[in-house]
């Protein structure tokens, strides 16, 4: 039977959560699943598939984005999707980064307060941004499919440097902004690239 691989990094524990929501929505296809932080994974040769999970800090998640690039090699065997949480996307129209498609949640994105020109917080919240690390990480390899949703911010739980940096760049109101619906939507339209793909 198909394993898939469910890994994730994580600052303040949200992105944990999504995992282990991913990980339930493709058990349901009756295909095993291990959920694992990525502290924890040392090998993939037992996997038919890979989950990467991870959020914008100041960047994709530098752990994430190391273990994409410590197994890029093993992506040509076995297919890869990769998530992404978030709290601040401009709205820019873009639905694919380099010909990539990427799943947003529609909820994210925010229109540009000027129409016609992004300030720099904006310019640094376009979805080509936040994904063009990803796709170099990988390459040649392309990821089966790439999401993006809304993350959680909760102040309380992060040191003052990440306090500062999420207030005054990424200027995040405090909250709840993971969409379930729709993360577990992407995650059920995994299952038949990680059965279909089977080697
Ligand atoms: C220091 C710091 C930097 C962040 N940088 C970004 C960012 O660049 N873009 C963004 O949309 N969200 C950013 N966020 C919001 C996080 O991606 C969001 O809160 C996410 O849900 C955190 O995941 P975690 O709880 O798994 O750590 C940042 C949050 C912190 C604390």
């Amino acid at each position: 039977m198909n394993k898939i691989l469910v890994t994730y990094a994580t600052m303040a524990g949200s992105t944990a959560e999504v995992a282990q929501v991913v990980g339930e929505e493709i058990a349901r296809s009756g295909l095993l699943v291990d959920v694992l932080p990525i502290g924890e994974v040392s090998d993939l040769a037992s996997y038919d598939g890979v989950v990467v999970g991870g959020p914008m800090i100041m960047g994709w998640h530098r752990s994430a984005l190391g273990f994409l690039k410590k197994h890029r090699s093993t992506f040509h065997r076995i297919p890869l999707a990769v998530f992404v949480l978030a709290m601040s996307l401009t709205q820019t129209g873009e639905t694919s980064v380099d010909g990539v498609a990427v799943s947003v949640d529609e909820n994210l994105p925010k229109p540009p307060l000027k129409a016609g020109t992004l300030s720099s917080r904006e310019n640094y919240a376009r979805l080509s941004n936040y994904i063009r690390p990803i796709l170099r990480a990988t390459h040649p390899v392309r990821p089966a499919s790439i999401g993006v949703f809304g993350g959680r911010m909760e102040y309380g739980r992060l040191k003052w440097w990440a306090v500062l940096f999420a207030m005054l760049i990424i200027q995040a109101p405090a909250g709840e902004r993971r969409n379930w619906p729709a993360i577990r939507s992407w995650a059920a339209s995994l299952c038949p690239i990680f059965i279909k793909e089977k080697k």
